[in-house]
This record gives C-alpha cells, sequence and structure tokens, in this order.
C-alpha cells in the first residue's frame, strides 16, 4: 500500500519515529514534513536523533496565523496527493499540520488514519481541541491511546473504525530512554544535579497569548527556591520579550532541546511543572510528578492516577504544587503496553 504521512509539529516527529519504521515494513511511506515547525532545534534535530526518514516532501509552510498555515497547507497538500495518489493518508495528533492533512484527503475521498484519536478537553476555544474534533469526524481509522479517548468517540456517535492500540508516546520513551540515558551530557552541560530542579515548559496559546496568565505563570516560578530549567519555546521566547517579563536567576532558559537531551531532563527532574500535552504522559510513564498548567486535560488518566496536578495558571496553585505535589500511589498501566506502532502498523496491513 502507498501511504502519504503529514507531520510538521515536534510532537508529531517523535510519535512518527516510533511508527514510521514499523509501516515500512511492509508498505511504501511518503513522508510530508509540512514546515509547520522549522528551527533546526524543533525539526531537523528529530530527524538526525530518531533516524526518522527524510521527508520527499518540505512544504515549508512556516508561521502565521491558522487561516494563512492550514490554507497554504490545503493548497500544497492537495497537488501532492494528486500526483501520489496515495491509498491512505496517516495524521497525528492535532496540530494544524493534522487537520489539513485529513481535511485534503477526505474531500479527495482518501480513507485518513488518525494516530492520537479521541482526546478531548472539552474546551472548544483551544485550537487544537477543533483540530481534533474535525480530524476524528473525517477519519475512516482512528487509533487511540487509551479507554477514555474509546468513550469519548462513543459519546460523538464515532465507534466503527476504532482501534485501541494504546500510546505512541509510551513505545518512543521505551524505545529512547536508554539512549538518552548513555548519550545526553545535558546534566553536566547545565551543571545541574540529579533531582536537583525542576523542569518546566511553556508553550500553549491560552497561557502565551494571554498576559495575565503568562505573568502569573512566570511570577509564581519566579517565587520558587528550585532552581528551574525552562527550556523556551519559541513563541513563548517572543511573548516574554514582547511583554517585557522579568525572569529570577533561578530560572535558567535554555534553547528547546532535542529528545534525548529532553528524556534525560525530564527523568532527572525532581519536578515537571508544564502545559504540553506529551510531556504530561512522558512525566507518567518515567513517574515524575506532573503540575500541569492548564485548566483541564486530555489525559485525565494522569490526573486520576494522582502523578498529576491541574494548577491552570494560579499562582499559589503552582508555587504550594510545586512545594508540596507529592504523589503517593503508583502509576496503573493504562496507555497500552508500549506496542501500539506494531498495532497501528498490523491494522493498517
Ligand atoms: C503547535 C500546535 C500545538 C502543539 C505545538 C507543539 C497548532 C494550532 N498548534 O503550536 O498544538 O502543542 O505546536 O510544539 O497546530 N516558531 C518559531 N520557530 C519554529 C516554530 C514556531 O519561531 O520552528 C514560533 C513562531 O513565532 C510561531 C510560533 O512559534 O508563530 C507558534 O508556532 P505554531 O506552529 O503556529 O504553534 P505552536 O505554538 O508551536
Ligand atoms: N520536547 C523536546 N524538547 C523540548 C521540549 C519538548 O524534545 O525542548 C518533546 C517532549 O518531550 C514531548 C514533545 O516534545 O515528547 C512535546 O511537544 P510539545 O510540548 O511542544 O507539544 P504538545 O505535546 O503539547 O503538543
Amino acid at each position: 500500500m502507498k501511504i502519504i504521512t503529514v507531520i510538521g509539529a515536534r510532537p508529531q516527529f517523535i510519535k512518527a519515529a516510533a511508527v514510521s519504521n514499523k509501516l515500512r515494513q511492509n508498505h511504501e511511506e511518503i513522508l510530508i514534513h509540512t514546515g509547520q515547525h522549522y528551527d533546526s532545534n524543533m525539526s531537523d534535530i528529530f530527524f538526525e536523533e530518531l533516524e526518522i526518514p527524510k521527508p520527499n516532501y518540505n512544504l515549508k509552510i512556516g508561521s502565521g496565523n491558522h487561516g494563512y498555515q492550514t490554507g497554504n497547507m490545503l493548497i500544497s497538500l492537495e497537488e501532492i496527493y494528486l500526483k501520489e495518489k496515495p491509498d491512505m493518508v496517516l495524521v497525528y495528533g492535532d496540530t494544524n499540520s493534522t487537520l489539513a492533512g485529513a481535511l485534503v484527503a477526505s474531500k479527495l475521498l482518501i480513507p485518513v488514519s488518525h494516530v492520537e484519536a479521541g482526546l478531548r478537553s472539552f474546551n472548544k476555544n483551544m485550537p487544537e481541541e477543533q483540530n481534533r474534533i474535525l480530524t476524528d469526524h473525517l477519519s475512516k481509522y482512528l487509533f487511540v491511546p487509551s479507554e477514555t479517548a474509546v468513550n469519548n468517540l462513543k459519546a460523538e456517535g464515532i465507534s466503527e473504525g476504532v482501534y485501541n492500540t494504546g500510546d505512541v508516546m509510551f513505545d518512543a520513551i521505551n524505545l529512547f530512554k536508554n539512549k538518552a540515558e548513555t548519550k545526553s551530557s545535558i546534566l553536566d552541560l547545565l551543571n545541574i544535579d540529579k533531582k536537583h530542579y525542576i523542569l518546566s515548559t511553556i508553550h500553549r496559546a491560552e497561557n502565551t497569548n494571554d498576559i495575565n496568565r503568562l505573568s502569573n505563570i512566570i511570577e509564581a516560578l519566579n517565587s520558587s527556591d528550585e532552581n528551574i530549567i525552562l527550556p523556551l519555546h519559541p513563541r513563548t521566547k517572543k511573548f516574554i520579550k514582547d511583554y517585557n517579563l522579568h525572569l529570577s536567576d533561578r530560572i535558567k532558559i535554555i534553547d528547546p532541546v532535542g529528545y534525548l537531551d529532553m528524556i534525560k531532563l525530564m527523568n532527572n527532574s525532581k519536578k515537571i511543572v508544564t502545559d504540553s500535552g506529551g510531556i504530561q504522559k512522558e512525566a507518567y510513564f518515567l513517574e515524575v510528578p506532573c503540575i500541569t498548567m492548564r485548566d483541564e486535560t486530555e489525559w485525565v488518566e494522569t490526573v486520576n492516577n494522582g502523578w498529576n496536578t491541574l494548577v491552570g495558571c494560579d499562582k499559589e496553585k503552582i508555587k504550594n504544587s510545586i512545594l508540596n505535589f507529592n504523589p503517593t500511589t503508583e502509576p496503573i498501566n493504562v496507555f497500552g503496553n508500549g506496542n501500539a506502532a506494531d498495532i497501528i502498523s498490523e491494522i493498517i496491513s
């Protein structure tokens, strides 16, 4: 079978790293990079480190408003689909690249496979929630990471073509964890000791585009006595500058890092404070307490099982959780067995 895979943003490179090699054992894969992320530390580094095949096409769409970005992807993807005539299009997650990849395929009556289907935050103000809902409703095969996702789809009337495969990010972390521990020298480079720092990431539009939310978050981090490592997404870097926010000396801002350095940083941190979707799960897989600076999460299992706490952008809650949030239970395995890529590839075959 000829399968077109569309990826474009950092977390999608990591998910594709787990799935692509398996797919290619039995199928021809044409990889399209939309160019949504393009800085070398947001894109190239993942292809190199994780040995993701070089994309057959890079659309180089770049940044812009949602309409500009998604619209340009639609135009370019349609041309390629018409030329390549794939049997299936595979998309991951919930970005603008996901929706564009699925929408063009659906209009051309090419079956769509969606990896990481069925997630819901139930907050339709999030661009990701809009992308997820639309993509799921356009998809023929919905590969979901958990039972919660199966039920979310059922509630929207989707039960055909739904496969609970487990989470491909569980595959990814298992694939690269040992390599990260042995190869990454990021702790030495930053001169930090294991379990003596907090790792934080911030990039969610709802937190960065709102000066009050971002100021609260930065003030909460500033008030902590812990050393904080903050690999900064370019979106957030821009807003911190625009809003003229000051960060304390205890916060070490670094450029975004590759996946191996990121695993090493996560695995050895005392706690993680984030608004990322993927990192909430990775914290869970690595058994690191996670403090999530959002009002809701798609990854409810991590909260229900006691390893993740939702603190929104509330200064006091963030501060208190950094001090006091300590899980008391063993994490339960709710995201499959780390062989999601195998299962997805088998079902597609
Ligand atoms: C996108 C996804 C989000 C995902 C995140 C992963 C959408 C709507 N959002 O958000 O779901 O969690 O990726 O990281 O698809 N920028 C650069 N260099 C880059 C990439 C981005 O400087 O290589 C800057 C630009 O100023 C750009 C901004 O970051 O405007 C936002 O980038 P964009 O891809 O639009 O959204 P993300 O916040 O990265
Ligand atoms: N990540 C990374 N380097 C960084 C920050 C994140 O490799 O500097 C990884 C992280 O471990 C996870 C993925 O990128 O696998 C999550 O991406 P992000 O938080 O940008 O997006 P989300 O998951 O929220 O969509």
